[in-house]
């Protein structure tokens, strides 16, 4: 059968990972959650800093000392950073007010995209993130971009740390995700932008599985 790359761009806490996950488990494709790639490249500049903030100057020089792979399949996915599972500790309220500094910078983009890249050289895989159908794979067959209010992002994010056993109060989750809409959408090197040749859908009202079926459906159109 016909192997696609399927590309799932949109805002933070739209569900992109979870709609990805069930694509890629559904199709027996590869899924690939480059936010954790970006999360993990953090969690390594917080721990090279011992005052508790990042050094973007030496982040970007010891890039070659971070090995990022993942283990496991798409509904399990761990990922590992340097041979260490950090996929409980990439989620920290922490991560979120750094990573998207640390995805700013040129020299970590290039580093990861690159790996992505090579991730995807076969087909057959499922990729979420927010540069993935205009800079990592511009020639994807399939491409969505996700979006909802910051308020639906924030109400669902906050649900999810609550049962992970996070403190974040509704408001500063709300604070987080219009923070790093603002920061991802404005950087410099490829910032947040739906391509042009996107299916975009707006989840606000929408049910997972509706989405679901949505995404699907569309996959199903290119495959045949
Ligand atoms: O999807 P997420 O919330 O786990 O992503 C974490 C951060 O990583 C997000 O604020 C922006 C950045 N990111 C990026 O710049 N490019 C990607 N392809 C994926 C994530």
């Amino acid at each position: 059968m016909n192997k696609l790359i399927i590309a799932i761009d949109g805002f933070a806490a739209t569900g992109k990972s979870t709609q990805a996950k069930r694509l890629a488990k559904a199709l027996d494709y590869t899924y690939v959650d480059t936010g954790a790639m970006y999360r993990a490249v953090t969690f390594f500049a917080l721990e090279q800093e011992p005052k508790g903030s990042v050094d973007l100057k030496l982040l970007c020089r010891s890039l070659d000392q971070i090995k990022i792979h993942f283990e496991g399949s798409a509904g399990k996915q761990q990922t590992f950073l340097n041979g260490v599972n950090v996929s409980q500790a990439i989620r920290d309220p922490k991560i979120n007010e750094y990573v998207s500094k640390v995805a700013a910078q040129e020299a970590v983009r290039s580093f990861l995209s690159k790996q992505q890249k090579a991730l995807g050289a076969d087909k057959g895989i499922v990729m979420d993130g927010r540069d993935i159908g205009t800079v990592v794979f511009p020639l994807a067959e399939c491409k969505f971009f996700l979006t909802a209010t910051p308020e639906v992002r924030a109400k669902r994010r906050h649900q999810e740390q609550l049962q992970a056993g996070l403190q974040e109060s509704y408001d500063e989750v709300l604070s987080s995700v219009k923070d790093r809409d603002n920061q991802d959408t404005n950087r410099a090197f490829a910032p947040l932008i739906k391509a042009e040749d996107a299916v975009e859908i707006d989840v606000s009202d929408l049910t997972i599985n509706e989405v679901f079926e949505l995404l699907y459906a569309q996959v199903q159109k290119r495959i045949n």
